[in-house]
C-alpha cells in the first residue's frame, strides 16, 4: 500500500514556487526531453478546430498553453487559452515564456486553485491538466469543476504518470524514478524533497482504471486512457 502524501495546497504551492526557475530544465532533462511530446499528444486528442477557448488547469509554467496556441505543434490553434495555477513563481516564469513567444497574445495565466475555477459554468470548449491533477488534494472536486466550466461535448485531455507496462523496463524504470530522479532533481533545483515527492505522489495516484471511474463520476463520457512510451505516462481522454 502507497503511503500518504501531503496534497495540502500551500504546501503544494510553496514546492512549486521554490522550484519554478528549474522546472523546465529538470523537465526536459529527467524526461529526456519526452515531456514535450506528451504535450502535443494531449493537445492532439483535443482535435482542435481553431475556434475554440482552451483551459488549462495546473498550468505551470505554461508549456500546454503555449503548444496549443502553436508553439510546438502543428494544425489548428486554439483562439484562446485560460491557464490556471496556484503557484505564482511558476506563472511567472510561463508569462515570461509567453511574452518571449510574442506569437502567444491570447494566452492568458490566472493564479486560482483547480478546486474552484474562477470560470462561469460552461464557459470553455476544451480542458487541459497535464501532470497536475496527483498534486491536487481532491481530484474529484477538481474533475467536477472543470466539468462544470465545460461547455457540453467539450473534450478534456489529462496527463499523468503511470508505470511501464513491459516487465523488465519497469524495474528499471522504477529504479530510475526512485533513486537517480531524486537525487538529479534534488542537485538541480537545490531543493531538497520536491523531486522524492514526485515519485510519491506518483505511487499514491490511482491506478488508470479507478482515474477512469473518477472522470466518469465527475460527468464525463467517452472516458479512456491511452499509455504513452509503454505507460510512462498516460492519456485521459473524455467528453462532457
Ligand atoms: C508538475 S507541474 C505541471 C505544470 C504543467 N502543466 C506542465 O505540464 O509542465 C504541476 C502544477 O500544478 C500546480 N497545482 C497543483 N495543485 C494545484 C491546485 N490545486 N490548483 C492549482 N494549481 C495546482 C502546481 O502549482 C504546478 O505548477
Amino acid at each position: 500500500m502507497a503511503e500518504p502524501v501531503s496534497k495540502d495546497p500551500a504546501r503544494i504551492a510553496g514546492m512549486f514556487d521554490a522550484i519554478a526557475r528549474r522546472y523546465d530544465l529538470l523537465n526536459h532533462l529527467l524526461s529526456a526531453g519526452l515531456d514535450r511530446s506528451w504535450r502535443r499528444r494531449a493537445i492532439q486528442s483535443l482535435r482542435i478546430a481553431g475556434h475554440e477557448t482552451l483551459l488549462d488547469v495546473c498550468t505551470g509554467t505554461a508549456d500546454v498553453a503555449l503548444a496549443a496556441s502553436g508553439g510546438g505543434t502543428s494544425g489548428p490553434r486554439v483562439r484562446r487559452t485560460i491557464g490556471v495555477d496556484f503557484a505564482v513563481e511558476m506563472l511567472r516564469i510561463g508569462q515570461r515564456k509567453i511574452r518571449d513567444a510574442n506569437g502567444a497574445p491570447s494566452i492568458w495565466l490566472v493564479r486560482g486553485d483547480a478546486s474552484l475555477i474562477p470560470l462561469s459554468d460552461r464557459s470553455v470548449d476544451l480542458a487541459t491538466i497535464a501532470f497536475g491533477i496527483r498534486n491536487v488534494q481532491e481530484p474529484s472536486r477538481a474533475l467536477r469543476e472543470i466539468a462544470r466550466v465545460l461547455k457540453p461535448g467539450g473534450r478534456l485531455a489529462v496527463l499523468e504518470f503511470g508505470d511501464p507496462y513491459v516487465p523488465g523496463l519497469r524495474e528499471l524504470y522504477r529504479w530510475y524514478f526512485r533513486f537517480v530522479l531524486p537525487r538529479v532533481g534534488a542537485l538541480v533545483s537545490r531543493h531538497r524533497s520536491a523531486y522524492s515527492y514526485l515519485p510519491a505522489s506518483v505511487g499514491s495516484f490511482p491506478l488508470p482504471a479507478a482515474f477512469l471511474a473518477q472522470i466518469r463520476a465527475a460527468g464525463f463520457s467517452e472516458a479512456h486512457a491511452d499509455p504513452l512510451t509503454l505507460g510512462i505516462v498516460y492519456l485521459y481522454s473524455a467528453r462532457k
